[in-house]
This record gives structure tokens, sequence and C-alpha cells, in this order.
């Protein structure tokens, strides 16, 4: 089932090349976007964030109207206002309304979500260890990213960055699950998204080796024991019968 809604972004992009200065051999330019408008008419949401180098700055809360830091140590040496950010969104939400006219209420066209999960660090059972689940190309940023444990939704220990915004002016979003590896425990990312036909499940448990891959290091193990153990007895054999045959030769030799 897919819905179509009615969505045109309106997007005030700024930024900024930043590259180290005074240095002739620049390696490495940083890419900031002070100010990223997004507004959609379904449901009237926006959103306002701040990226550097493709990470989540912060996001303005615009229920709260405060600015939530990615993390939280920045509040202590900085500060943005976010007025700035609602005015913005006003305007946003100001020009969707005459683009939307003009388009004769096109809907926007629902893109495929890509989604990968994996482990934040090596799977050690018993250490705490978070999941990503890493959904790419999402267009329109309308998505319900979910965790499930053992076919049960899981909301503990869950968050997710803001939608990030991609050149293609899709979007990314980065859901965690903080949990702690068992034998027992299966996990799934559920992703919910009109351009997909029913929610997509992508599956996560940990690797522990199987009495099968025990059973095949076991005859890999048997056999070159025996491979190795034929060698012997046969190089013993062609020793002994070099020896006897240089003796016969040695014998034969003065003929
Ligand atoms: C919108 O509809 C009007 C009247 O039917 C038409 O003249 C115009 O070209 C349409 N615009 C678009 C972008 O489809
Ligand atoms: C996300 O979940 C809500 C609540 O279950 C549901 O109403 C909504 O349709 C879902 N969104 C998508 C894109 O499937």
């Amino acid at each position: 089932m897919t819905l179509n809604r009615v969505l045109i972004l309106g997007t005030l992009t700024l930024t900024t090349m930043m590259s180290p200065s005074g240095g002739e051999d620049i390696v490495a330019d940083h890419f900031a976007s002070y100010g990223i408008n997004v507004y959609q008419s379904y449901g009237s949401w926006g959103q306002y964030t701040h990226e550097f180098d493709g990470d989540e700055q912060f996001y303005v809360d615009l229920e709260k109207k405060e600015t939530v830091w990615q993390l939280p140590v920045f509040q202590t040496f900085t500060s943005f206002d976010p007025q700035g950010a609602l005015r913005n969104l006003a305007i946003a939400k100001h020009n969707l309304n005459i683009l939307t006219k003009r388009s004769n209420s096109t809907a926007a066209t629902n893109e495929v979500p890509e989604v990968t999960v994996f482990l934040k660090s090596p799977a050690m059972l018993g250490q705490p260890n978070t999941l990503i689940c890493f959904v790419d190309n999402i267009f329109p940023p309308v998505i319900n990213v979910t965790w499930l444990k053992n076919r049960r939704s899981v909301t503990e220990g869950v968050s997710e960055t803001s939608f990030l915004a991609k050149r293609d002016h899709s979007f990314l979003k980065i859901s965690y699950l903080t949990f702690l590896p068992s034998a027992d425990d299966i996990y799934d990312c559920k992703v919910e998204h009109w351009g997909l036909d029913e929610p997509l499940l992508k599956h996560w448990e940990p690797e522990i080796p199987t009495p099968m891959s025990e059973l095949t290091e076991t005859v890999v193990c048997a056999l070159g024991l025996t491979v190795g153990l034929v060698g012997i007895v046969v190089g013993t054999v062609f020793i002994i019968q070099g020896l006897r045959s240089g003796g016969a030769s040695r014998h034969q030799g003065p003929l």
C-alpha cells in the first residue's frame, strides 16, 4: 500500500567550505551545513538542523522551542537561538504553499529506502554493545524506524538521528539500540515507509559457531593429520628405498 501526499521541501541551505588556513597542502576540507531547513505539508512538519562533515550537530525542537545538541558537551561552550529556526521554517511553510499551488498539488514521488544493520564494535557475549540501523535514500522524510527483540517491539535503549541531508535531496537516518549480546536473542530493525509495500525487517543475531562448522573443522583437521602421517610413511619408504638402491648402485658402480 502506497500513500501519496503532497510534499515539497523548502530548503534554504547555507553551506560553508572551511579549510585549514595557512597550509599549502590541504589534505581535507570540512563541510558544514549551518542551517538545513526542511518543511513538508504532511503533518505540517518541519526540521531545522546544523551538520558538520555529515554528522548532526543539533536540531531545534520546534514544540519546546529549544536547541538539542547531539553531543550534550557542546552546550557548555556554545549556543544557538532557536528563534532563528522558527523564523526560517515559517518562511519555508509560506514558500511551500506557493509551490504546491504552482505544481497543481502534484504529490512527491516515494523512493525505496535502503536499510543496513551492523554492530558498533565486535560482538562479545555479555559485553554491552550498540546495534546500528542505517537507513539511506529516504524520500519523503516520513518514516518509522523501530527495533524488535525476539520479534517483540523494544523502546528501551533506542535513539535516532534527525533526517540527515544528502546531496541528491534524499535523507538518511541512523537508529541506535544499546543492548547486551546473548546467544539466544535475535534482533530486527523494522522500517515503515511509503516507498515499501510492507514493513522491511533487517535481521541481526549473534554469530556463534554452529555444530556443522565444528564438524567441518574436525574433518579438515583429521584429513590434514592423515595426509601428514601418510606423507611421513611414504617419505620413509622412499628414503629406505633410496638408501638401498644407492647401496646397490655403489656396488654396481665399479662393474
Ligand atoms: C496547472 O494547471 C493549469 C490549469 O489546468 C495549467 O495551465 C498548468 O500548466 C498546470 N501546471 C502544472 C505545473 O502542471
Ligand atoms: C508510522 O507509525 C504510525 C503509528 O503506528 C502510523 O500511523 C504511520 O502510518 C506509520 N508511518 C509510515 C510511514 O508507515
